[in-house]
């Protein structure tokens, strides 16, 4: 958590899996009225800093287009999959972008993650922690 004293300015956290070795990045969000001024990238860092010292390796996190802000909404991705990922863009200021510019790589898109909603998919990326190898799916 980021705060300035009287207002918090921005949150996130990691949660363990495969024993310690990838965390999930829950939800991050810094206040509206303080975006684009590097908080959200301070908060990313200072969690890699604590998942690094706990041994973690890898940090990942899913994100969803529910308003169709990238070229993956309305898209059935069911076919050609990975092609469509490949040529995602970024149509509303979609945060995957902010990801990116962070260090995360998308790894990938999971078609019908909404039961009924194709529309709707659901993001990965993820990101190397330390400077080892590393698996990534
Ligand atoms: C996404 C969010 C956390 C970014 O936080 P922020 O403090 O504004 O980001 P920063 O100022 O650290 O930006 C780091 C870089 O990403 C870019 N960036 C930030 N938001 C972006 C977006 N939506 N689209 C494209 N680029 C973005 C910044 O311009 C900056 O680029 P630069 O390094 O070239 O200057 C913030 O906009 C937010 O809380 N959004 C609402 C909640 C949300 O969508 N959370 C993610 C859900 S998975």
């Amino acid at each position: 958590m980021i705060s300035d004293k009287s207002t918090v300015l921005g949150w996130t956290g990691g949660i363990k899996a495969y024993g310690g070795n990838v965390w999930e990045l829950p939800p991050l969000v810094v206040h509206q009225d303080h975006r684009r001024k590097g908080i959200g990238r301070a908060l990313v860092a200072d969690l890699e800093a604590l998942i690094r010292e706990r041994g973690g390796l890898a940090l990942w996190l899913s994100t969803d287009d529910e308003d169709r802000m990238t070229s993956l909404g309305g898209k059935g991705l069911f076919q050609d999959t990975l092609k469509h990922l490949a040529e995602i863009r970024n149509l509303r200021n979609h945060p995957y972008e902010f990801y990116q510019k962070v260090g995360f790589t998308i790894v990938g898109v999971v078609p019908g993650s909404r039961p009924g909603q194709a529309r709707h998919p659901d993001g990965q990326a993820d990101k190397q922690t330390r400077q080892e190898p590393s698996a990534r799916l």
